[in-house]
């Protein structure tokens, strides 16, 4: 049993890759190691796998690497490579986008039909919704009006999806809702919090606090993933993957302050482009596969913290070494 991962030496697709090879997948993790954050971040993410004998790294850029030989026998795929991210796919940073996310995905679902793949998983988000039109959202009700050019994209990977789709593979878009828990990106809302609430930089709040998010933890993210790519049916071609729990900016500050026992400091700035007031899923979709979210919004909060806090004792030993 393979399985490819794209994306492995990320936040979510390197917990994916772990629970794979733990319920004895061959993995075959493909990454470029982008700059978008620290390489040696993501290499301190796949740790745990290195010395794994069922995990094999390959280093390509989808966007232009041969791929069809990699897909050989056509295994499924986990497709979670992208340019994330908001905020920098406004300006000159869209380029990156159109080539991590559009033009790195059409040329993995060409190769995987030439190699006989049937199914794809992939990553898609609820940035496609935008400020949505009605509340919980729901996949083929809710129109898309995506707020950025980072939703446009993803709205064009779905676009692909179903392209390929009519030509036979079984492809499934999974619409994240903020992903957190440990190893996060250093970028997102929460790691940020939690590095302010470890003594690092002042946690700048977009916005007044009010904006809300449906929080999805890692793991039940890991869980929905891994149920979309391996279950026997064919999956609805789109799924949101949502933890349940909406939260303002405000609410979650107050959770992380009251588990680290810190006041953290926090400097309002005005909203950012792209930004929505809020979003939530309805994952009755998911919830038929048999899928449910296990973890509350306080013990994965918990959980991210602990991680940090487990970082920066690491980080210091090093330097004291
Ligand atoms: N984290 C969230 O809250 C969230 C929410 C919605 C959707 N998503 C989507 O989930 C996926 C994973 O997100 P993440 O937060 O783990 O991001 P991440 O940046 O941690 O991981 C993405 C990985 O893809 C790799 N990559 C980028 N372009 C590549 C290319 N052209 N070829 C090969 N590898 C490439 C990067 O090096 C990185 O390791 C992305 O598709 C993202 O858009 C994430």
């Amino acid at each position: 049993m393979r399985v490819i991962i794209t994306g492995c030496a990320g936040f979510i697709g390197s917990h994916v890759a772990e629970r794979m090879v733990a319920e004895g997948w061959r993995v075959t993790g493909i990454d470029a190691f982008t700059d978008y954050y620290a390489e040696a971040d993501k290499r301190d993410n796949l740790r745990s796998l290195a010395a794994e004998p069922r995990f094999d790294l390959v280093e390509a850029d989808l966007a232009d690497a041969p791929l069809t030989s990699l897909l050989a026998g056509g295994p499924p795929i986990i497709h979670l490579a992208a340019q994330p991210g908001v905020r920098g796919s406004f300006g000159d940073g869209f380029g990156r986008y159109l080539h991590d996310n559009v033009l790195a995905t059409q040329r993995l679902f060409e190769a995987a039909l030439e190699a006989g793949c049937r199914r794809v998983a992939y990553a898609s988000s609820s940035s496609v919704y935008g400020d949505a039109e009605a509340y919980p959202t729901v996949e083929g009700l809710t129109p898309r009006r995506p707020r950025s050019p980072y939703g446009v994209t993803k709205g064009m990977c779905e676009d692909l999806a179903a392209i390929y789709g009519r030509q036979g593979i079984e492809a499934v878009g999974l619409r994240y809702f903020t992903v957190y828990g440990p190893r996060q990106r250093p970028d997102m809302a929460m790691r940020r919090l939690c590095e302010a609430a470890h003594g690092g930089p002042l946690f700048q709040l977009n916005g007044d606090g009010s904006q809300s998010r449906d929080f999805t933890h890692v793991s039940d993210v890991v869980a929905a993933t891994v149920l979309a790519a391996t279950t026997d049916e064919p999956p609805p071609p789109l799924l949101n993957v949502g933890g349940g729990e909406e939260a303002t900016m405000t609410e979650v500050i107050g959770i992380l302050g009251d588990l680290s026992g810190a006041s953290i400091p926090v400097r309002r700035i005005g909203a950012q482009r792209g930004d929505v007031i809020r979003t939530g899923a309805d994952t009755t979709l998911l919830r038929a596969l048999g899928w449910s979210p296990a973890v509350s919004l306080r013990d994965g909060l918990r959980s991210e913290l602990e991680w940090v806090a487990a970082r920066h004792g690491r980080t210091a030993s090093a330097a004291a070494a």
